[in-house]
């Protein structure tokens, strides 16, 4: 294996080689203090307002997707061969405005615009996969956009015009596609990336064996992927994270497989990545999963940097534990695969050795007859972290609960299952009273904190309602109601 020492990537129409690059320095910097592109705006640092939003391309074979992502979390040793294109590079016919700034000006979607570039980048990612979309749609592609001044009428009205101010095949990225390949292909190795700048380090490894001898040679460094929680250690809480391994180059640590019974995930497959398999192979989980941050983050983040981090509101691991999902952990050429529940074992304190990193995720997919839901409740509806996070997995067999999962975020130092409820719903007919028969049990499941998300009461509540509508959403036929089992027992009464 060789080493080389400079970065290189595509910014506008731009190469860009350079070893004078720290590991922490955001992308969002490079652009405004290195560059002088000061279109690209900085709001919050912390990958929630949308201000800094810009495309990122990446090439996986001969095929080049360009997503939306937030320049003030994204590192910049992270974009090794990709392509960034920032607001300075959208221009339209003989000097004109791009047709999205076209439509954004003739249906007012600007005023102060301090919003406004991070918009139009995130509406130009969804012109070139969507171009006809309908609000839903553009509601998606704007979660993660925030704008004071406009109440969000005027800019969805703009989205739904962009066709009318330009043609998609004139664009800059459609029509010099082919070149922009051929660019971005002849920067890709697969040679380590190692560049030391000022006291800090990083590494951009080529392929997933690299990376795992890299990281049991130095377990000490600091893993990035997807950087949504990482990009924050370093904006909010200055925190020196170096040495660094970015795992951005890894096209095959992003794979995703579905065997007959079971799907099986990479660890820096990105939440956008399996977007499809869920809507195709675990479609109770679709509306969920477009409600994990907004688009920039599924873009980013990781479901491997999710369970990793440990976080106890993380939003995978509690319908990943209902359904069982275990987890493949690598070091160097050692593997060992645990239940994922079993990962969580204290709050900051997960069974992951010095050098191990999560390599596969492998979720059982339920079969016909297993019942399945999982739900968020968050203060706003979109790209918000969970207040409270359930997730119940259920077999019924001849009117009784043969099994149930029950696992929440948000309740304790982990993500847990509520055991004591488990049991007291297993045996029982499924039916409104086994239901509130068995909700008082989730105090001895949990004792919940309460903080700015969530009082303690409030997030007890919660379980024992989400418990009542899951069974309320999949109460059938066999199914006994409360009204039903009053009835049975006035019979037996009277009999
Ligand atoms: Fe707010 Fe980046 S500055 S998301
Ligand atoms: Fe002012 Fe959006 S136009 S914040």
């Amino acid at each position: 294996m060789t080493t080389r020492h400079t970065l290189k990537f595509l910014l506008n129409d731009q190469l860009i080689e350079t070893n004078d690059v720290l590991a922490t320095e955001t992308l969002l910097d490079f652009l405004r203090l290195n560059q002088t592109l000061r279109g690209t705006k900085e709001g919050c640092a912390e990958g929630d307002c949308g201000a800094c939003t810009v495309l990122v391309g990446r090439l996986a074979g001969d095929e080049l997707t360009y997503e939306s992502v937030n320049s003030c979390i994204r590192f910049v040793g992270s974009l090794d061969g990709c392509h960034v294109i920032t607001i300075e590079h959208l221009k339209g016919k003989d000097g004109a405005p791009h047709p999205i700034q076209q439509a954004m000006v003739e249906h007012h979607g600007s005023q102060c615009g301090f919003c406004t570039p991070g918009f139009v980048m995130s509406l130009y990612a969804m012109w070139m996969s969507e171009f006809e979309p309908d609000v839903a749609t553009i509601e998606r592609y704007l979660q993660g956009n925030l704008c004071r001044c406009t109440g969000y009428e005027p800019i969805i009205k703009a989205a739904r015009d962009i066709g009318a101010h330009g043609k998609l095949h004139e664009d800059y990225l459609i029509a010099e596609r082919d070149q922009i390949i051929e660019q971005l292909s002849n920067l890709q190795d697969d040679q380590m990336l190692e560049v030391e700048s000022g006291s800090e380090m990083f590494y951009a490894p080529a392929t997933l064996d690299q990376f795992a001898m890299l990281y049991a040679k130095n377990p000490k460094a600091t893993i990035v992927a997807g950087s949504t929680d990482v990009g924050l250690w370093v904006t909010k809480f200055m925190r020196d994270i170096s040495p660094v391994i970015f795992t951005s180059r890894l096209n095959d640590f992003r794979k995703i497989k579905v065997t007959d019974d079971a799907i099986i995930v990479y660890g820096g497959a990105s939440y956008t990545d399996m977007l499809a398999t869920i809507d195709n192979y675990l479609p109770q989980l679709s509306q969920f999963w477009r409600r994990i941050g907004g688009e920039q983050v599924r873009n980013m983040g990781t479901v491997g940097g999710n369970i990793a981090n440990g976080s106890p509101i993380g939003d995978t691991p509690p319908p990943l534990i209902a359904l069982k999902a275990t987890i493949t952990l690598r070091k160097a050429n050692e593997r060992r695969t645990i239940e994922l529940e079993k990962y969580f074992v204290a709050y900051g304190k997960q069974d992951r050795a010095q050098g191990e990193f999560v390599e596969q995720i492998h979720i059982p997919l339920p079969p016909d007859d297993q019942i399945f839901a999982t739900y968020k409740i968050s203060k706003r509806r979109d790209e918000d972290i969970s207040a409270v996070c359930g997730a119940f997995s259920a077999k019924i067999e001849d009117g009784r609960i043969a099994d149930i999962r029950i696992a929440f975020g948000g309740m304790a130092a982990t993500p847990k299952r509520a055991t004591h409820v488990e049991q007291a719903l297993i045996g029982a007919p499924w039916s409104e009273r086994s239901i509130l028969d068995a909700k008082p049990s989730f105090a001895d499941d949990y004792a919940p904190l309460s903080d700015w998300r969530a009082s303690a009461d409030y997030r007890l509540a919660v379980t024992q309602n989400l418990l009542e509508r899951f069974y309320l959403e999949h109460a059938d036929e066999n199914a006994f109601s409360l009204d039903e089992l009053h009835q049975a027992a006035t019979l037996e009464a009277l009999s």
